[in-house]
């Protein structure tokens, strides 16, 4: 499909956390698909490396990295570095997002703030610095990244911290879709079961005996999830074609939470 009759033709949209995983498939999706990407990420390496791919494919894409979104300065430098670079945006796509793990009675304070910034505050105010400039473009689509983390706990894995924050990405989200009706924009969640990424990569590496690789077992489907199968998923939200949804969480996780 080419740029000019793609999904996302003429809209800019800025991705966060596209060093790698979800994020750089969706900067490579949605490129292909018509938009202009705006990014960002810690790992300044992966950036790079993602804006070649895109380029390479014949996309327009501007990052800022390493830029570290936990700090509110620095999440709004981004965002004002993102209106700038293509004179507007029409899509926020909170993708970053980096957990600790550990049960209740081991979880440090520490790992505890350290998963709240790094998953709950980054999307608020990533979202805070975007809403003035979505308002002022007559409206846009925040999509967010939920996790069945959020809507179900695991025996086997714990984490207290990215449960709370998840559900809370959830949750706002809502709220959000509740404030922005009025400003024409839409705000959803996309909920993702366990996924091949760099985030997985290790724990799935143990093979049996991993509380990710038992999960497998505990999927409908049996399988984990691709990448490419998420950023289709985001791609409907930041599209047009989701025109009258707004507040959903959709949950794309092979059927692991809707089994027993
Ligand atoms: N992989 C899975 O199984 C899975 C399951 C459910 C939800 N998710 C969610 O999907 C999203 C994408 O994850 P992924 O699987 O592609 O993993 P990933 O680790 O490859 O991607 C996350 C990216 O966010 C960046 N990041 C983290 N903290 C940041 C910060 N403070 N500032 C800027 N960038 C930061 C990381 O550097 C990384 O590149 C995350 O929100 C994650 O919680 C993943």
């Amino acid at each position: 499909m080419s740029a000019d009759t793609g999904r996302l033709a003429g809209k800019v949209v800025v991705i966060s956390g596209l060093a790698g995983g979800q994020g750089r498939e969706a900067a490579l999706l949605f490129s292909r698909e018509g938009a202009r990407i705006v990014g960002c990420d810690l790992n300044a390496e992966g950036v790079h490396e993602t804006e070649a791919l895109v380029r390479a494919q014949g996309g327009e894409i501007e990052c800022q990295a390493p830029v570290d979104l936990g700090d509110p300065a620095a999440a709004d430098a981004w965002i004002a570095f993102a209106a700038e670079a293509f004179g507007g945006f029409d899509v926020l796509y909170n993708n970053a997002g980096a957990p600790r793990f550990g049960p209740i009675d081991q979880m440090s304070t520490e790992d505890w703030d350290f998963t709240i910034r790094n998953e709950l505050d980054l999307v608020f105010y990533c979202t805070r610095a975007a809403w003035p400039h979505l308002v002022a473009r007559g409206g846009g689509a925040i999509v967010n990244v939920g996790s069945v983390a959020g809507i179900t706990g695991l025996k086997r894995m714990p984490q207290v911290a990215h449960a709370a924050t998840k559900a809370a990405v959830i949750g706002l989200t809502r709220q959000l879709a509740a404030e922005g009706a009025d400003h024409g924009i839409r705000a959803n969640s996309l909920s993702p079961g366990l996924i091949e990424s760099p985030a997985t990569a290790d724990l799935l590496a143990e093979g049996p005996g991993s509380p990710l690789v038992d999960l497998i077992g505990k999927t409908a489907m049996a399988r984990t999830g691709r990448v490419e199968e998420m950023v289709q998923v985001a791609l409907f939200l930041a599209s047009d074609e989701s025109s009258y949804v707004t507040g959903a969480n959709i949950v794309a996780d092979g059927g692991m939470t809707v089994i027993i």
